[in-house]
């Protein structure tokens, strides 16, 4: 598969399969991380895979904080029309397949995000706040991370709802203070059976995301 087939197809992955990923194939995500660019190759950033036990107590403590703060997913606010009009869109071409998965639970994004989609390994991205640059430069490195899952088959989803609970993330992991945590990662091996996998977002089309200026000088 070629790097734009790889770009195209990759989607985000919402449901997962009980199979562990192995050692080999995280580092080589991470590698993939690694090679990033940086601003002045500061390569501010650091790329935490937890699994196992960790992980469990996280995402336990993940969902008590959740139940406690009685949070419900509200992802309009602040929204400019535009971006509003865009969110409702993929709302409403969701719906089906959350429908046809048989999710009937309205806080179910909250409650998926934060036990990361049921992954097995989750990739706590961090930035060092004494760097510049820094959501760029990790932007980068993450979309390293999501094409290079895909490329070998596994599914990912980037996450930032599991940041609305920072502190919690920070204690378990005990994540020192100059590291910021920039997103969360879930990877692991797609569960081909969920409708809800064989969703594929829309983008705007590239004349309403794109100028080009001086081309009809040639
Ligand atoms: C920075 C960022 C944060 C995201 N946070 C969440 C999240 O918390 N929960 C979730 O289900 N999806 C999350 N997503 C996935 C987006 O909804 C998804 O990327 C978008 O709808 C486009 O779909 P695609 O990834 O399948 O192309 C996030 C994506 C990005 C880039």
């Amino acid at each position: 598969m070629n790097l734009i087939e790889v770009i195209k197809e990759r989607k985000s992955i919402r449901s997962f399969i009980d199979k562990q990923v192995s050692i080999e194939d995280v580092l080589e995500i991470l590698e993939a991380a690694r090679w990033a660019p940086s601003a002045s190759n500061l390569q501010p950033w650091e790329f935490w895979a937890v699994t196992g036990e960790k992980r469990q107590e996280l995402v336990g403590k993940l969902l008590e904080a959740l139940q406690k703060s009685g949070t419900t997913y509200s992802p309009s606010g602040g929204l400019s029309e535009k971006y509003a009009e865009r969110l409702n869109k993929l709302i409403s071409d969701i719906l089906p397949f959350i429908e046809k998965a048989g999710i009937i639970d309205p806080n179910w994004i909250m409650k998926g995000s934060l036990s990361f989609y049921g992954a097995p390994v989750v990739i706590i991205v961090l930035f060092d706040k004494g760097s510049h640059s820094n959501k760029i430069n990790v932007g980068i490195a993450i979309q390293n991370i999501l094409l290079s899952a895909y490329d070998k088959g596994l599914g990912a989803c980037s996450l930032n709802i599991p940041l609305r609970f920072e502190s919690i993330i920070r204690e378990t992991l005990d994540v020192p203070k100059n590291l910021k945590i920039s997103n969360t990662i879930a990877l692991g091996y797609i569960d081909e059976d969920n409708p809800l996998n064989n969703f594929k977002s829309s983008r705007a089309p590239i004349d309403e995301i794109s100028k080009l200026i001086g081309f009809d000088e040639r």
